[in-house]
């Protein structure tokens, strides 16, 4: 069950970030070219926001089955905060993406309240590459290519 997790989390994290990447990129390439917001540009939005809850959701089952989750009773919160690699894992990679995950969504839900195309392109990436960046800061790479 764990393994299965694990490897969906992990595999999944590459179609997260390259979707969110092409909507950001899009929505600012819209923004500054002052585009038109067509169909394709709420399909890639829509499917940045879809993949980026499915992966909330593996990431908190996967949190539950880890046997990393046994560290909070045997080290405690200040065992935890002292061992950098714990701290990545339970601490900082979990909060971190939720907070950045909270983001993609305002931005989505903010963008369909925008009248103008150039409204819409903004939020979107405004909010979704803030979003990309904070999930980058605190990817654990080493676990991810070894
Ligand atoms: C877009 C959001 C996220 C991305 C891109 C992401 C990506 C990753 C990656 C690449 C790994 C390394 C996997 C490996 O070992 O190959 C990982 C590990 C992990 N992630 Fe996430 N994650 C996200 C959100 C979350 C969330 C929201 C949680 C929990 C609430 C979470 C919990 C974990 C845990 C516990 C591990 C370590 C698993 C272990 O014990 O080996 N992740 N994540």
């Amino acid at each position: 069950m764990y393994e299965t997790i694990q490897i969906l989390h992990s595999y999944w994290a590459y179609l997260v970030l390259l979707v969110l990447v092409l909507a950001g990129l899009n929505a600012l390439i819209g923004y500054t070219g002052s585009k038109t917001f067509a169909n394709k540009d709420l399909r890639i939005s829509l499917f940045g926001l879809i993949l980026s809850h499915i992966q909330l959701l593996i990431g908190i089952v996967l949190y539950f089955v880890s046997a990393r989750f046994a560290l909070w009773g045997e080290l405690g919160m200040g065992g935890i905060m002292k061992n950098p690699e714990a701290r990545q894992l339970l601490v900082e990679h979990p909060t971190t993406n939720i907070i950045a995950i909270a983001l993609i969504t305002i931005g989505w839900s903010k963008h369909k309240k925008q009248s103008t195309d150039k409204g819409k392109f903004g939020k979107i990436a405004l909010f979704y590459l803030l979003g990309l960046i904070l999930i980058l800061s605190r990817i654990p790479y080493n676990l991810w290519f070894s």
